[in-house]
C-alpha cells in the first residue's frame, strides 16, 4: 500500500464522473434536462451495485458446498439490494418534480434513446433468471434488438446462465433433511395437510348455525383447496404447470423451500429462511420499481409510445405482470399450515439439524 495522500476528487475520478453530463438541448437549453440525465446515471450507478452484489452471490452460489459463514454472507448481499432497491423507489419521486410540459422541451432530442436500452438492467434480469419467454411482447423484434453488438453479446451471455434461480434451485435441492431414516417430509407434510382439510370439512358439516346453502357454498371453497394442493402432489399436474410456464421450480426444490418455510425456527433453518425471505424481497422490489415507473411514464407521456419503440405505457404495465422470477417462493403462503397442525419433527431429524449446526458453527461445509 502505497504512503501517498490520496485526494477526494482523485479517488472517485470526479473530473469524468462530473464531467459527463451532455444536455443535447445545450447549455442553455432546456433546464430539466440535467435533472433527467443526472437521475438516469444514478440509476445506472446503483445497478451497477446491485450487478455487484448479485455477481458475489452467484459466484457463492456456484461453490459446493455452500459454508455456513457464507450464508450469512449470501443474505447480507440480499439485503443490501434490497436496500438499494428502496433508494430506486424513491428516486422516481425527484424525477417527477419535472412537469410533462418541461419534457417536451427536450424530448425530441431523445431520438430513440430509452432506458429500454440499458444494458446493465437487462443484465440485472438475465442474471436474475428472467427467461425470454417470460418477456412482456416487443413486437417483431427481439428486446436485444435496440442495442448495440456489443451489449447484445453481453446480455445474452448472461441469458445462458446460471441464473441465480438456476444455482438457488440446486441448492434447495441438496437441503438435507427432506428424507431422514424412516422420516420423509413430503409424505409428513401431506398427511398433516390431509388432516387439515378433513377438520376443516367436518366443522363445517357440524356447525349448527349454518344452512345448507351456507355449507355447500364452504365446503366447495375446502374443495377448491384441496384441488390447490393437488397441483403441488400429482406428479402430472405439477410437471405440466412447469411446461407451461405457472411453475419454475423442481418439486424437490419446491418442498426444500416449504420445509424451510414451515419449520423456520429451528436454529439451523433461519439463515436459509432469511435468504428464501431475500429473494423474495428482491422479487417484489423490481416490481414495485416497475409498477412505480409506469405510473410516471404515464404521468409524463399519457399514452404516447416509447422513445424506445414499444407502445409505452402498456408495453411497460405488461412487464409489471411477466417479469417475476421467484413466483414460487412468493406462492408458497398458499400452501402453509398453521403452526397448530404442523407435525413435529421426528428426534432423529432435530437431532441431526443439531448435530450438523453444530459442525457448521465449528466451521465445517455442508
Ligand atoms: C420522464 C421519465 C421517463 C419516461 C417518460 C420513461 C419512459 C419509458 C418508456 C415509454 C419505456 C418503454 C420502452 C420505450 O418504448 O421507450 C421505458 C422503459 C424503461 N425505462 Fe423509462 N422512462 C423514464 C424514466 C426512467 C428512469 C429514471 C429510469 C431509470 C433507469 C428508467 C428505466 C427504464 C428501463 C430499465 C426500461 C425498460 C423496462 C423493460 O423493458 O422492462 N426510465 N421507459
Amino acid at each position: 500500500m502505497s504512503d501517498e495522500p490520496v485526494y477526494y476528487h482523485d479517488y472517485l475520478d470526479l473530473d469524468r464522473l462530473l464531467g459527463a453530463q451532455h444536455p443535447r438541448s445545450g447549455p442553455n437549453g432546456a433546464q430539466d434536462e440535467m435533472l433527467f440525465i443526472i437521475v438516469h446515471q444514478a440509476y445506472e450507478l446503483w445497478f451497477k451495485q446491485i450487478l455487484h452484489e448479485l455477481d458475489a452471490v452467484l459466484e457463492t452460489f456456484g461453490r459446493r458446498p455452500i459454508k455456513e459463514r457464507e450464508m450469512g454472507s449470501l443474505v447480507a448481499h440480499l439485503e443490501r439490494i434490497v436496500a438499494i432497491q428502496r433508494v430506486m423507489l424513491e428516486q422516481l419521486e425527484v424525477l417527477e418534480t419535472m412537469t410533462p410540459l418541461d419534457f417536451l422541451d427536450f424530448r425530441n432530442l431523445l431520438g430513440t434513446a430509452s432506458g429500454f436500452q440499458s444494458v446493465q438492467f437487462r443484465l440485472v434480469e438475465n442474471k436474475m433468471g428472467l427467461l425470454r419467454s417470460q418477456r412482456a411482447p416487443t413486437g417483431e423484434a427481439p428486446y436485444t434488438a435496440w442495442l448495440s453488438a456489443e451489449h447484445r453479446r453481453m446480455v445474452e451471455n448472461a441469458e445462458r446462465g446460471p441464473s441465480l434461480v438456476d444455482l438457488v434451485e440446486g441448492w434447495l435441492e441438496r437441503t438435507p433433511f427432506l428424507e431422514m431414516g424412516e422420516y420423509h417430509f413430503w409424505e409428513a407434510y401431506k398427511a398433516a395437510v390431509n388432516r387439515m382439510l378433513a377438520t376443516e370439512r367436518a366443522r363445517i358439516e357440524a356447525d349448527p348455525t349454518t344452512d345448507e346453502k351456507e355449507r355447500d357454498r364452504r365446503l366447495a371453497r375446502v374443495d377448491a383447496n384441496r384441488d390447490t394442493f393437488d397441483t403441488i402432489f400429482d406428479d402430472e399436474r405439477y410437471e405440466a404447470l412447469r411446461r407451461q410456464g405457472s411453475r419454475r421450480l423442481s418439486r424437490r426444490a419446491l418442498e426444500a423451500a416449504l420445509l424451510i418455510t414451515l419449520y423456520r425456527d429451528e436454529p439451523i433453518l433461519q439463515l436459509p429462511f432469511r435468504l428464501l425471505t431475500g429473494l423474495i424481497d428482491i422479487d417484489e422490489g423490481f416490481t414495485a420499481w416497475r409498477q412505480r415507473h409506469v405510473l410516471m411514464v404515464t404521468r409524463m407521456i399519457g399514452h404516447r409510445t416509447g422513445t424506445g419503440g414499444t407502445a409505452g405505457a402498456e408495453y411497460l404495465d405488461a412487464t409489471t405482470r411477466h417479469a417475476r422470477v421467484f413466483t414460487d417462493l412468493i406462492d408458497i403462503p398458499t400452501f402453509l399450515i398453521p403452526r397448530s397442525e404442523l407435525p413435529a419433527l421426528p428426534d432423529e431429524v432435530v437431532e441431526a439439524m443439531r448435530f450438523r449446526l453444530g459442525a457448521q458453527e465449528a466451521g465445517s461445509a455442508l
